[in-house]
């Protein structure tokens, strides 16, 4: 290819409509899914941009190997947290990201997680292709009436608590940009994390994973919640600290969790030895794997919206990642 063909490297599958989208725009595109660590480093010797879902871990070591022509890196979801930002900085590499294509997705996903804990939905599926009717064993709870603590108030935040009033449930929400005003004419009520955490019989954590939110639900918030309070994280997993969950599960202050995310992704990925495991196993988890942004709809329009966000930046007017 011409040398001043710009090239961006696929490190994990992105949609059509993605690549088409690159394509259209004279971009030549290196399919690449699957290459980490060294030969991830070595194929990006020759690239202008990276494009990464959520498989390709964009490492410091990675970024400090060397790559000459690489001035952007896209990632194909909201979260950039796969993505080491200082040795982006480091290296003069700009980080762009899809800050809008996923969040009705990852809030329906929510929903799916907040009636499928309140209903026991999962474990009455298997019960009855074990060939059983047990009408009993499943009683649920109601969730109009009830209380939603929505944690983190951006884009899919907001649309989780939408949702949720679309329940019946009263909404209260924590989120650092959140004003009084502006909560109100969402219709739910602006509060602090802690607050939230206290109130909430169903909590639902919306927030992206940074040094500021790692553990953000510790021991010493879990210990405000309601006895019997339900958790619902479709997030990040390292949001909450996974051992204090466990161990609020243990006890009863949480009587149930629906995780779509863990720590350890997979949760065995490490021999099973971590908290993860222990809570994809638990018997009141309901758990999926990380599917909140993965309809047919969304992975299309992310792979559109990262591909703009990358051509635009390599044309010089960037988009910042938000
Ligand atoms: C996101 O950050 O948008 C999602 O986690 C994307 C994904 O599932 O890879």
């Amino acid at each position: 290819a011409p040398a001043d063909v710009l090239r961006v490297l696929l490190a994990d599958e992105l949609s059509a409509e993605g690549v088409d989208h690159l394509l259209a725009a004279g971009v030549e595109v290196v399919p690449a899914a699957g290459l980490s660590g060294a030969a991830l480093a070595a194929a990006l010797g020759t690239v202008d941009a990276l494009i990464v879902r959520s498989g390709t871990a964009v490492t410091a070591e990675v970024l400090a190997a060397g790559a000459p022509r690489l001035r952007v890196v896209g990632r194909a979801g909201v979260g950039v947290d796969n993505v080491c930002l200082p040795a982006a900085t480091a290296a003069g590499v700009l980080v762009v990201n899809a800050p809008v294509a996923n969040a009705d997705a990852a809030a329906e996903h929510t929903v799916a997680l907040l009636t499928g804990l309140a209903r026991h939905v999962a474990a009455a599926d298997a019960s009855v292709k074990a060939g059983q009717w047990d009408r009993s064993a499943y009683v649920g709870v109601s969730l109009a009436g009830k209380t939603l603590g929505v944690v983190g108030y951006g884009r899919t935040g907001r649309a989780v608590a939408a949702r949720g009033r679309a329940l019946g449930m009263t909404v209260l929400a924590a989120g650092h940009r959140l004003g009084v005003a502006a909560a109100a004419a969402d219709g739910v009520t602006a509060v602090t994390v802690d607050e939230a955490v206290a109130a909430a019989d169903f909590l639902s954590l919306h927030v992206p994973l940074t040094p500021s939110t790692r553990h953000l639900i510790d021991d010493r918030r879990l210990r405000l919640a309601k006895p019997g309070a339900r958790l619902i994280n479709a997030s990040r997993g390292g949001v909450v600290d996974e051992a204090a969950v466990l161990a609020a599960l243990d006890t009863g202050r949480l009587v149930g969790a629906a995780l779509d995310v863990f720590a350890a992704e997979p949760p065995t990925a490490d021999g099973g030895t971590c908290p993860s495991a222990a809570l994809a196993r638990h018997p009141r988890v309901v758990a999926t794997p990380h599917l909140g942004a993965a309809t047919a709809e969304a992975r299309a329009a992310a792979g559109v919206e990262v591909a703009a966000a990358v051509t635009a930046a390599l044309a010089g007017t960037p988009v910042a990642a938000s």
